[in-house]
């Protein structure tokens, strides 16, 4: 797999910028006053990517001189990074991060964190597992908060990848062999299986308290400042696009959807999004484009002002 050809299509307005091929300011290592950024990449996507999360880095630390960002690597390489945002148990990565930014000194103090696409649900359960040390914003761009029921398309050049996983969810998704070894699986929800979900799902149907309600993860999760929620407006590649501001299909069909408020999820507040959407935590923004498509204009005007 090749993790530089993958996601060239993926960050397409970003380069498009003529700021971005300036030269780069110094990086600071040691933050000044500055909030540290954890970043964690998307599906087909890894931690370096130059035309990806390399580029996003390069961008934040342009605009923030001094930040220091630190970009999640799961593996010991590129490669091994990109096969594990298709193949890696989530609540492994999850963990092995919580102890990797636990280990940062330059964490100590706490951190901002922005995930991308797949990265954002895999950083609010850190969110809600790990409190130390503390994550103060919590930025999802084009997260998959409910999950997915489809996977349309995959970003970059995965495509041949995504149709092997598209039958391998197709053929039981919440077996526990597919489960245990296909990312994907682990935030696939179907509204025609809802027990399945319920029961079987390792990863999402834990994160979203539909099997117990982990006072744990309710505590951990309104610890946040804000949770910021980006969803993109001509999403081709998340199904259902809605599932990026939490919302999801009605249970028993896959025509209608939800919003986040109409929800059993924020009704009977099992996660503490009500108290925190009270509180004014939540922000619902939309970007016009494809997934993660986005202008450095927008991403300045919009995403920046929460991590300064
Ligand atoms: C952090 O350090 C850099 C480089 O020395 C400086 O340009 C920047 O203004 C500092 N930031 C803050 C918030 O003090
Ligand atoms: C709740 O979450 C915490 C933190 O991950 C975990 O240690 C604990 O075992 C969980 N409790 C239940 C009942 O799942």
């Amino acid at each position: 797999m090749d993790g530089s050809k993958m996601s060239a299509a993926v960050l397409y307005f970003l380069l498009a910028s003529p700021l971005l091929l300036a030269a780069g300011s110094p990086v600071h290592e040691s933050s000044n006053g500055t909030v540290p950024l954890v970043l964690w990449h998307g599906m087909g996507d890894s931690c370096c990517n130059p035309l990806s999360m390399g580029a996003i880095k390069k961008m934040i630390e342009e605009e923030i001189p001094g930040i220091y960002v630190l970009s999640l690597m799961i593996g010991k390489n590129v490669i091994e990074d990109t096969e594990n945002g298709f193949f890696m148990d989530v609540n492994e990565q999850v963990s092995m991060v919580c102890s990797q930014l636990a280990q940062d000194p330059k964490l100590k103090g706490g951190y901002n964190a922005m995930g991308f696409s797949q990265g954002a649900q895999f950083l609010r359960a850190v969110a809600q597992r790990c409190p130390s040390p503390p994550m103060k914003t919590l930025i999802s761009v084009g997260g998959q908060h409910q999950g997915v029921y489809g996977l349309p398309k995959c970003p970059g050049e995965s495509s041949h990848i995504c149709d092997m996983i598209r039958k391998a969810l197709n053929n039981g998704a919440y077996t526990d062999m597919v489960q245990k070894h296909l990312v994907q699986a682990q935030y696939w929800h179907d509204p025609f299986n809802d027990d399945l979900y319920k029961k079987h799902s390792l990863f999402l149907a834990d994160i979203n308290q539909e099997r117990v309600v982990n006072e744990t993860y309710k505590k951990n999760l309104q610890l946040l400042d804000k949770f910021v929620m980006v969803r993109f407006l001509q999403d081709t590649v998340v199904d259902p696009v809605v599932t990026e501001w939490f919302g999801f299909l009605k249970t028993g069909q896959a025509k209608e959807t939800e919003t986040l408020q109409d929800s059993v999820l924020y009704k009977e507040d099992r996660l503490g999004l009500a108290a925190m959407d009270k509180a004014g935590k939540l922000v619902f923004l939309a970007s016009e484009g494809d997934h993660l498509q986005f202008s450095r204009e927008w991403f300045n005007s919009n995403l920046l002002p929460y991590l300064r």
